[in-house]
């Protein structure tokens, strides 16, 4: 067992701490930026990334972690300092989304594959020196009443989640595996229950293929969740319930930690349901948050890409890290929210 990657993965979920998602591709934080009437830049996406990782208190207490882009993890603060040392300085590991996005599922209408394991053992290697210490690794999967998802989607993601990991294991990273399955669709929570033990139980199948160390690796699911289109949506206690259940059945006792996507989920629909499960439920692992949008969203719209915003966008991460926080430790309820 390699133990550095064991400890960097224990400390990703150690108690009321967690990952801050930033790694939106190019064509993501665009799509963010546009939401606010902001122009995408090298710069603008500097500014706005070196903001959230200096909010004191925040990144100090609450986040373990934060997830970069390739091109977060070579910039440099506004000082000078690379970002990955801002981060690092604040106790937290900087991280690496090393894949190349997903892909259309040749064969399979409406499906992908998420691509980018031709030369990611180089780049692991550069990843390192640059300072990463965990990776990232995102497929998606499509449920639809047009027989999606396929089991070929299934597998081909399962398969490219395991070699991924492999060869971060190899090179010094701990990868982080995540099974997305999406909340598009109008289906109900047990249709999205099912799927999600499909992927989880062909993912754990492969990474023992790939030899892959459990100790070493977080896996980053979604809830077990009603379809954003579902006639009726199941409550907090449900979803709790189904998502512990699900994860029991699936995730090995060896894994040390399993931090949650928020999918689209609201901002406090995110924070409610990670809270509701560690409260209820005793677990084997660490549960977690690894958000981007559920902890981005009140910074984004309060900085609105002014430099005289920054005091209120950070107040405003400050908040959603502390809530998660809380709600990693079963801690947090509505109330919380107004203290
Ligand atoms: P969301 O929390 O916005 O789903 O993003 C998390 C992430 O990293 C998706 O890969």
């Amino acid at each position: 067992m390699n133990n550095e990657l064991a400890k960097v993965a224990a400390a990703i979920v150690a108690p009321g701490k967690g990952i801050l998602a930033a790694d939106e591709s190019t064509g993501t934080i665009k799509k963010r930026f546009d939401t606010i009437d902001t122009v995408s830049t090298t710069d603008s996406r500097r500014d706005y990334r070196e903001m959230l990782f200096r909010t004191s208190d925040a990144m100090e207490k609450h986040i373990s972690g934060v997830i970069l882009f390739d091109e977060t993890l070579r910039q440099k603060a506004a000082d000078g300092t690379p970002l990955a040392k801002v981060i690092s300085d604040t106790g937290a590991f900087p991280g690496i989304k090393v894949d190349a996005g997903a892909k259309p599922l040749a064969g399979r209408a409406g499906e992908t594959v998420t691509e980018g394991l031709d030369g990611l053992r180089e780049r692991v290697a550069e990843y390192v020196e640059l300072g990463a210490k965990f990776a990232k690794w995102r497929a998606v999967i499509n449920i639809g009443s047009d027989g999606r998802p396929s089991h070929t989607s299934i597998h081909s993601n399962a398969h490219a989640l395991a070699r991924y990991a492999a060869i971060c294991q190899e090179g010094g990273l701990v990868p982080i595996v995540e099974p997305e399955v999406l909340m598009d669709g109008d289906h109900d929570i047990d249709k999205c229950y099912a799927v999600t033990e499909w992927a989880l139980k062909e993912l754990y199948q492969e990474l023992f293929y790939a030899k892959v160390e459990l100790e070493g690796t977080i896996l980053k699911p979604n809830m077990v969740i009603s379809g954003t289109e579902a006639q009726t949506r199941a409550g907090v206690e449900e979803v709790a319930e189904k998502t512990v259940r699900v994860l029991k059945n699936c995730v090995p006792a060896a894994v040390p930690g399993i931090c949650f996507l928020s999918g689209g989920q609201s901002d406090l629909e995110a924070t409610a349901h990670l809270s509701a499960m560690n409260a209820g439920y005793d677990m084997p692992w660490g549960l977690s948050f690894s958000y981007g949008r559920a902890l981005q969203h009140a910074a984004l719209n309060a900085w609105g890409g002014e430099a005289s915003n920054v005091d209120a966008a950070q107040a405003a991460f400050r908040k959603r890290a502390h809530m998660n926080s809380l709600a990693a430790l079963g801690k947090w309820s509505e109330a919380s929210e107004n203290e």
